[in-house]
């Protein structure tokens, strides 16, 4: 019975607590404020309250006394103070309660940058991961801040970052990247490099400027190395040479910083300017790319092969020959044969025996069998 009473006290003193409360015959107007570290604020509180004794606000900066007023204002020609929780607050007799102003104070970053776990963009090697770090100095508050990395115009990681202060702090904002080969060439296709930028942006909802401040680092160029890479679709492995014929064997090979490329062989072999070796000897030929990474080896076997052109020229000339001596032979048929054919045509009885004969001026067998 004690227990019940306790619990009846409790909550009726939980009642009389001045607090904050919806149900306050108060209006503020704007009820949500973003202002800029330094600007002016103005906020008017308005009751409809009949009777009241006091209305006033409550705050670390622009705080009123009790007025026996329709509306009090909170002003403050410069906001100075981070931590302010500005309330208006109504009494009447032995009630009181308030309203919190919704007060956002903003400051954008000083400063963005990039930096590296390693002291020199020199020492990155593909497939090992580095750890970038975006420093946004000077930032209130923080948990409307986004950041976002790109590399070139693309984002590569983004994230909202949290923490409940509403002083300005420094923040810091960390991506693990493992660079590959092709991330080297993303952004300078010349040169051997990339790019990567930190944005910091305040998105502090439509009572906040518009558009949210953003903020962009100086781009942090990263080079990136890598062991060298021979192209074996332009050198493959076996390559077959016609005997008497020169090949131009091409080592080309992809790395950073630029490998060296050298061919070692023991066969007699012409080594051009340019890194190209042309070969006529059967053997083996190897190509060596060397940069500070590594040395990477390709090795090529020239065999020769039997050249089947000369034989197939021949053959083609003594075909073309005997078609020739052929022909020949059957045009001259053929020639004595339409001699005595014009000559027998003018016999007009052979022309009735045979009319075939008349328009059948290919056939050179038919007159020769009726002739004899
Ligand atoms: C601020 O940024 C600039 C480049 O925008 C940089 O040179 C300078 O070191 C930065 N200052 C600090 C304190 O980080
Ligand atoms: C950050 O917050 C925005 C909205 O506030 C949301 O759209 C976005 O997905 C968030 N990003 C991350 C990485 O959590
Ligand atoms: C917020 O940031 C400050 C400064 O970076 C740090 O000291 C504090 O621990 C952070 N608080 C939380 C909750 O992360
Ligand atoms: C943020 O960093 C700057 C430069 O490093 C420093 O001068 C300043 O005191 C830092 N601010 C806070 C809140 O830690
Ligand atoms: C800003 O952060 C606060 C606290 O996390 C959140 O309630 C509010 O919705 C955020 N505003 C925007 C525009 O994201
Ligand atoms: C190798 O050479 C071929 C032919 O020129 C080319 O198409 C290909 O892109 C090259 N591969 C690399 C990895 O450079
Ligand atoms: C060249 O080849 C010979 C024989 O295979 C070998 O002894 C020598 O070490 C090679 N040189 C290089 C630089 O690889
Ligand atoms: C690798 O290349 C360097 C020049 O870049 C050269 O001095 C060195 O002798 C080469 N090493 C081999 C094993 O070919």
């Amino acid at each position: 019975m004690t227990e019940w009473i306790l619990f009846v006290q409790l909550f009726v003193g939980l009642l009389l607590i001045p607090g904050e409360d919806a149900s306050c015959a108060i209006e503020l107007t704007p009820p949500r404020v973003v202002v800029k570290y330094g600007d002016p604020v103005s906020v008017k509180c308005t009751t409809s309250a009949e009777e009241f004794d006091g209305l006033g606000w409550e705050a670390s900066e622009g705080g009123t006394g009790l007025k026996e007023e329709r509306y009090v204002m909170l002003t403050v020609q410069s906001v100075a103070e981070w931590d302010n929780n500005p309330m208006c607050f109504i009494t009447s007799g032995t009630n009181q309660c308030s309203t919190r102003l919704g007060l956002v104070i903003y400051t954008f970053p000083e400063n963005i940058s990039i930096s590296s776990s390693i002291e020199s963009s020199e020492e990155m090697r593909e497939n090992e991961e580095y750890i970038l770090t975006c420093s946004i100095l000077n930032i209130a508050p923080v948990q409307n801040l986004t950041v976002r990395w790109y590399q070139g115009n693309q984002i590569i990681y983004s994230e909202n970052l949290t923490n409940s202060t509403k002083k300005p702090t420094n923040q810091t904002s960390i991506f693990r990247f493992t660079p590959t080969r092709q991330d080297d060439r993303t952004t300078i296709r010349t040169l051997h490099g990339l790019q990567v930028k930190c944005e910091a942006e305040l998105n502090l909802g439509p009572e906040g400027p518009q558009p949210p401040p953003l903020m962009t680092s100086d781009p942090f160029t990263l080079s990136v190395h890598y062991k060298p890479r021979i192209n074996t679709t332009k050198l493959p492995e076996l390559v077959p040479v016609i005997s008497g014929y020169k090949e131009e064997l091409v080592c080309e090979a992809d790395g950073n910083p630029a490998p060296t490329v050298a061919w070692n062989y023991t066969a007699t072999a012409f080594l051009g300017s340019n890194g190209m070796l042309t070969v006529n000897e059967e053997g083996t030929y190897i190509c060596i790319a060397n940069n500070s990474l590594a040395i990477v080896k390709h090795e090529i076997k020239v065999i020769l092969t039997e050249d089947y052109l000369p034989l197939l020229a021949g053959f083609v000339a003594l075909t073309v020959v005997a078609i020739s001596i052929i022909f020949i032979f059957i045009y001259s048929i053929y020639y004595k044969n339409t001699k005595m054919r014009r000559y027998n045509l003018k016999n007009p009885k052979l022309s009735i025996h045979n009319g075939n004969v008349a328009h059948n001026g290919w056939d050179i067998q038919l007159p020769v069998t009726k002739l004899s």
